[in-house]
């Protein structure tokens, strides 16, 4: 029978779906969804907070079960005029700031230091940071833990960092690369792969070799990362993992809506590949 009287849904709104992070997150989310028989609809909001509202309305009026929204974008206002309101369940990723409700996160700050460690046991002293100005809190982390990791080694970071401000997109890396090449950085760090899969395009096309002339480092640990020339090195996210769990999180949630808070910190690690190597 396909006509399904008591159909569970649940609403999925990401900011990018270009950005393959997003697909291997919906991935977990259809997965687990499956399992307990949901169907997850979703929705790409395009870093765009008044399409996000409405997304997030017309899943409500459409009587979505609960969602997940791992855009940055949504307001305040939308948290707690709309979801709040209308007492729907719902989980929050990568808020700015963070969710006081059920939360997975991973440890921003950790993948951060570990960033710092391998680039400095490289030989590494002058760095660019590449980072969007509207950074959401656990993007800030991954800097607080790389300048935390400088100072543990006895270094002063105000010294040793440029920062290069730029959208977490592809073209946001490309259009980075010139002013990450005016600067005297061996080694870059973007905060995530999107960015530093364009960050190639743009040094590439300035004449510059990764690793041989500037070093680069990502983070996520995106499919797309063994794709690239040189593989891109990265800290990997346990992405689809993420996923599942947010969807388990929120079907406890739309089971009990009383259950206390409940937050899963997954761990990160660093992946070694080929576009980091000693500066020149
Ligand atoms: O690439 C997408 C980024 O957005 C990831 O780093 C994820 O953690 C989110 O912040």
């Amino acid at each position: 029978n396909l006509i399904l009287n008591e159909a569970k849904s649940i609403g999925v709104v990401v900011p990018n779906i270009g950005n393959p992070f997003f697909s291997s997150f919906i991935n977990g989310i259809q997965r687990v969804s499956r399992e307990f028989e949901y169907l997850p609809f979703n929705f790409s909001g395009a870093n765009d907070s008044s399409l996000e509202e409405y997304y997030v309305e017309q899943l409500i009026g459409r009587g979505t079960n609960g969602l997940i929204i791992a855009s940055s974008s949504i307001t305040k206002n939308t948290i707690d005029k709309i979801l709040k309101k209308n007492q729907i369940p719902y989980l929050l990723m990568d808020q700015n700031p963070l969710s006081d409700g059920d939360q997975v996160r991973t440890n921003d700050r950790v993948g951060g230091h570990l960033v710092a460690q391998y680039l400095l046991s490289m030989g590494h002293k002058k760095f660019s940071v590449v980072v969007p100005n509207d950074a959401t809190d656990n993007i800030k982390l991954r800097i607080t833990g790389f300048k935390e990791e400088l100072v543990t080694q006895g270094l002063d970071p105000s010294s040793m960092i440029n920062t290069v401000y730029s959208p977490l997109t592809k073209r946001g890396g490309f259009d980075a690369a010139i002013t990450v090449v005016q600067s005297d950085a061996t080694a870059v760090f973007a905060v995530n792969d999107e960015l530093a899969i364009g960050l190639y395009r743009g040094l590439k096309k300035l004449g510059l070799k990764i690793p041989a002339d500037i070093s680069v480092m990502g983070y996520d640990g995106i499919d797309l990362d063994t794709f690239v020339e040189p593989e891109l090195s990265t800290i990997q996210q346990p992405i689809a993992r993420m996923g599942e769990l947010a969807t388990q999180l929120l079907i406890n949630r739309i089971n009990d809506p009383t259950i206390s808070q409940q937050v899963v910190e997954l761990p990160v690690r660093l992946i070694k590949r080929s576009s980091v190597s000693t500066p020149k």
